[in-house]
């Protein structure tokens, strides 16, 4: 946005608040003249539009120029009389408020050009309805009508409005514009009888003769040459080339059917207009008693019959006067000069009775029947200040009225702006400003102002006159600074002011009025015998204007000032309850050359429009300010703090918003209420933030307002029972039917489930936390499946066999239960093994257990041989010697082992069998038997408690038949022992020694074996003649 603001710098600057001399004339014109070089007539003084009329077509009013302004922020495009417009309505729209237009500039200027583009503009942009398409229609085409009776070609203009012109345009609440109201202002009516050298009467006149049928003409008794009506020709100029009477004409016909004119109206309307310029050429003649006369009836035949009066009465009314003396009226004739002045009164105040009639119709048909509540924007077209070579009552008029309008603008901007810096508490500099309150009070003070003098020297009895009335001035205001005349004046400035004359200083300048005619004009008087000729008219439009009551009346009417004084302020009041916009329009020439740039002529037009002071103030100040509320509302959406609601008060909503957004703090300041920007490109940024995220906005809450629209139709779609889905059949829709049921079914019985797996886990924890209390209907569950739980487990935690110890832990409640389970459990286990064993296997175990029995915990190498099996026997019945097998063949060999016997003497080692049968015990070498032991002489046996082999079979000393103790060593001690053991059926045969043992040899003789530890095993006889045995100790002992 910045690079097109520069191209659009380029020429000059476009707004004068950005001039780097703002506080110089020359270089304010300067710019003006630089721009209107390069056809750029708008400037801006932040948004106060200054306009200079170009006087030619610039293409710069088209349609898409309109299209181009709408909506678009205020400073992003060149200025134009658009961005004004487009600013105020879009103000109206968004806040609902009303505002005004005020056009100001001097004759010519281009004020009523601007304010058309204004009504065009609203009529091409704003929404509309057919219906509300005729109150458009008339809203524009009322003002060509009014322009045809209003305007004029004047020396400055060819078409100068001679009335000012106040006309609010009403908006509905979608801002279509449903109707409007004007008020008019002080219509010139003194030129429907008199113009100016290069003037016109106004263009009615004109264009009726130049554009009416024949047929109407003749009907109005008139011919189609101006020329021909005094009230036409005195200017010579009724033909202006610049003026095409015949097509505005046509415009105007047709616009009266717009604007409701029926044809009664129009015949009336055209009547008055008629006779007018009959009025005109009525001429008066001196008879030889010094009274008018009038000698050619012809032209007040056409008055009586146009307005409806009998012509001898209209006849006497303009040449007499009623004079009413205390209870009778008496009838005088009036002197040539009084005659006339009677004729043109007529005229004045018939023409301008009947424009205030025609802007009343206008209004009636511009009005809005519905009551609802309306915004307007109101344009003010009216007269710019006026100074002539000679001016007159009109002039001291018009330039009172700016004078007001200044005050106006004084109090809206300069004063209020200043005060509110003041109230907001901002920071800066006063600006000095000439206030032209002194001014109006000259003009209007109640008693003492000159239109409460020119008033008292109306109604005053005895002679008063217009000079009499300067002299009153000299003496009730002559003091007054910005009051002049000839008299007060010094030697020095006498000659510039006549003896006539009085000079006011206004703010835009000093004007010299002369007083000739003031008194008449503001009298305004019309006598009494035409008003009475009037009232009785049967013209329909003279008969509103003319009321009898008025003849009733014996009161004077207000005069002309003080009704003048009157409407402005009530316009002042309507305008002081509105938003102002200004336009103030320049005219660059005085000749209406386009290209022509009169320095001077401008340089005094900028001075009193005011604008360097309006400048000086708006550069001092800020570019734009906003109630805290208005901006937050308007800009919240740019910060996610602020967006969609700010809590908080307004003011910290503001200053968080700009904070995120990243205002310098040279950019702003922070009143009491109001947040004041200083730079309009500050403005624009954030605009452009804002237009762009309203577009993201829009697009959100499209689419969450069209998701709800679809779901609300997809809803009631499905309580009726409605297909969705438009190209599906009658199948379809049960299966979708069905569809639906069922997963009804299925999501119920889910929430059942949900709901019984809560309703048991809640349950569970409840138990777990009572589970130690007594049983109780609280932990009674619980238990129960604790129980379970346990039980179940259990099956597969039971020990596999006899042997195996492991058990499943119990809860604590079920640990006596568990005790009572393991027993079973391990009873069952042994019954089982038990009831598994073999007989052979039986008989092993038993030698097992008289194993046990014996050794267990007394001879080392016990539990290693433990888990060695029992044999039968080592020795196989064939190994056995045939001879040793006859030799005991009486008794059966229970087992057999090969064995190492000692000598009992040398302890030689030889290799023997040792054999057990039922009855003894034998050592068998080959076919020999050696040594033979009856049970019966078996004495014991001994072994030591180490894990050598060595055993000792002990016999009786007395048995004469024994050999003595039998010194064995066998490698399967346990079992040999046990089988020997359970032959002799002896327990306590077994004797386990430690150290050593003493073995009997033969009578009287005793050898020892002595057992010891070591690295190795060892038998060997010691030096003691004993045997030693060395045995390696096993890691169990
Ligand atoms: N914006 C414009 N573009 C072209 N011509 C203009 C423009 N404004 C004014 N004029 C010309 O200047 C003339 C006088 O303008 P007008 O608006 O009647 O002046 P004012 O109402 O101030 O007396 C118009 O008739 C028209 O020819
Ligand atoms: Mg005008």
């Amino acid at each position: 946005m910045e690079s097109t603001l520069t191209a659009r710098d380029k020429v000059g600057v476009q707004d004068f608040v950005l001039l780097d001399a703002y506080t110089s004339e020359s270089a304010f014109l300067d710019n003006l003249r630089k721009r209107f070089s390069e056809n750029l007539i708008y400037t801006y003084i932040g948004t106060l539009l200054v306009s200079v009329n170009p006087y030619q077509e610039l293409g710069i009013y088209t349609m898409s120029q309109m299209e181009l302004y709408q909506g678009v922020n205020f400073f992003e495009l060149p200025p134009h009389v658009y961005a004004i417009a487009d600013n105020a309505y879009r103000m109206m729209c968004s806040e609902l408020t009303n505002h005004f237009i005020l056009i100001s500039g001097e004759s010519g200027a281009g004020k009523t050009e601007a304010s058309k583009k204004i009504l065009q503009y609203f009529a091409v942009t704003c929404p509309m309805t057919e219906s509300l398409q005729i109150a458009r229609d008339r809203l524009l085409l009322s003002n060509p009508v009014l322009e045809a009776f209003g305007n004029a070609k004047t020396l400055r203009n060819d078409n100068s409005s001679r009335f000012g012109k106040y006309m609010d345009i009403q908006f509905d609440y979608k801002g279509i514009p449903v109707g409007g109201h004007i008020i008019s202002y002080l219509i010139e009516k003194s030129r429907v009888v008199y113009q100016n050298q290069g003037e016109r009467n106004f263009h009615i006149f004109y264009q009726l003769l130049e554009g009416g049928e024949e047929e109407l003409l003749a009907y109005l008794g008139l011919e189609r040459d101006p020329q021909l009506y005094k009230y036409l020709s005195q200017g010579h100029c009724a033909k202006e080339s610049s003026i095409n009477d015949k097509n505005d004409w046509k415009t105007v016909s047709s616009a009266f059917s717009v604007i409701d004119f029926t044809e009664d109206d129009l015949e009336n309307l055209f009547g008055i207009l008629a006779s007018v310029l009959h009025l005109g050429n009525v001429c008066f003649e001196e008879n030889h008693q010094g009274c008018a006369t009038i000698p050619d009836t012809h032209e007040i035949k056409w008055i009586a019959k146009l307005l409806g009066v009998h012509p001898s009465i209209l006849l006497e009314a303009l040449t007499h006067r009623k004079i009413e003396a205390k209870t009778e009226e008496v009838i005088c004739p009036l002197t040539l000069e009084l005659s006339v002045y009677a004729r043109d009164a007529m005229a004045k105040a018939i023409y301008g009775r009947t424009f205030t009639w025609l802007v009343n119709k206008i209004n009636s048909s511009l009005v809005n029947k519905d009551f609802t509540k309306k915004t307007v924007i109101g344009l003010l077209d009216i007269y710019g200040f006026e100074v002539f070579d000679k001016n007159g009552f009109e002039q001291f008029c018009i330039n009172y009225c700016n004078e007001k309008l200044q005050q106006l603008l004084i109090e809206r901007t300069l004063k209020a702006e200043q005060a509110e810096y003041e109230m907001e508490g901002i920071e800066w500099e006063p600006i000095q400003y000439f206030n032209n309150k002194i001014i109006c009070d000259l003009v209007d003070e109640r008693h003492k102002g000159i239109i409460s003098i020119l008033d008292e020297e109306c109604i005053r009895p005895g002679p008063a006159t217009d000079l009499s009335f300067l002299e009153k001035l000299e003496e009730r205001v002559g003091q007054h600074a910005h009051f002049q005349t000839r008299k007060l004046a010094g030697p020095k400035g006498r000659k510039r002011i006549g003896w006539m004359e009085f000079r006011l200083s206004h703010y835009a300048g000093e004007v010299t009025y002369c007083t000739k005619g003031f008194l008449e004009k503001n009298n305004d008087l019309l006598y009494r015998h035409l008003k009475e000729v009037l009232c009785s008219s049967k013209n329909r439009i003279l008969k509103d204007c003319f009321l009898v009551a008025e003849l009733e009346n014996r009161r004077r009417p207000p005069t002309v000032g003080t009704q003048f004084k009157n409407s402005l302020s009530s316009l002042l009041e309507i305008l002081i309850s509105k938003e102002p916009s200004y336009i103030r329009c320049i005219k660059p020439n005085e000749r209406k050359e386009p290209s022509k740039f009169d320095d001077l002529l401008i340089r005094h037009q900028i001075k009193y429009l005011g604008l360097m002071e309006h400048l000086r103030v708006r550069r001092a100040g800020f570019a734009h300010r906003r109630k805290y509320e208005h901006f937050l509302q308007r800009y919240k959406s740019l910060c996610p703090d602020t967006w969609p609601h700010w809590h908080g008060p307004p003011a910290e909503g503001v200053e968080r918003l700009i904070q995120y957004i990243g205002y310098t703090p040279e950019e702003y300041k922070l009143g009491r209420t109001k947040i004041f920007i200083r730079f309009p490109r500050t403005l624009f940024a954030t605009e452009d933030a804002f237009e762009f995220s309203k577009h993201q906005l829009v697009a959100r809450i499209q689419a969450t307002y069209k998701a709800c629209l679809e779901r609300r139709v997809y809803v009631r779609k499905r309580h009726a029972g409605m297909c969705l889905f438009p190209k599906c059949n009658q199948s379809t829709c049960a299966a979708i039917t069905l569809e639906a049921h069922w997963r009804g079914a299925l999501a119920r019985k889910l929430a059942k489930r949900r709901k019984w797996a809560v309703w048991t886990v809640r349950k569970f924890i409840k138990g777990f936390i009572n589970r130690n209390k007594p049983l109780c209907p609280d932990n009674e569950e619980f238990i129960v499946f604790v129980r379970k739980n346990y039980i179940l487990n259990l099956r597969y935690h039971v020990p596999k066999n006899v042997l195996d110890k492991s058990w499943l832990r119990p809860p604590g409640i079920l640990e006596n239960a568990s005790d009572l389970l393991r027993k079973m459990c391990t009873r069952n286990l042994v019954r089982k093994y038990c009831r598994g064993i073999t007989a052979e296997r039986k008989a092993l175990m038993q030698q097992k257990v008289v194993t046990s029995e014996l050794f267990r915990a007394k001879k080392e190498g016990y539990a290693e041989a433990l888990n060695q099996p029992f044999a039968n026997s080592r020795i196989d019945e064939g190994d056995i010697n045939p001879k040793v097998l006859q030799l005991i063949s009486s008794e059966k060999i229970q087992y057999g082992v090969p064995v190492i016997k000692y000598d009992r003497k040398g302890f030689r080692a030889r290799e023997r069998q040792f054999l057990l049968t039922q009855k003894a015990a034998y050592v068998v070498e080959l076919a020999k038997i050696k040594q033979k032991i009856a049970y019966s002489a078996l004495k014991g046996v001994s072994t030591s408690s180490l894990s050598d082999g060595i055993l000792v079979i002990h016999v009786s000393p007395e048995d004469s038949k024994q050999k003595g103790d039998a010194v064995l060593q066998c490698e399967h001690i346990f079992e040999a022992i046990t089988k020997l053991v359970m032959l002799v059926k002896r327990g306590n045969i077994v004797n386990v020694v430690q150290g050593s043992l003493r073995f009997y040899i033969s009578p009287g003789k005793e050898g020892t074996i002595v057992f010891d530890t070591g690295p190795e095993e060892q038998i060997y006889k010691d030096k003691n003649g004993q045997l030693t045995v060395v045995s390696v100790r096993t890691t169990s002992s």
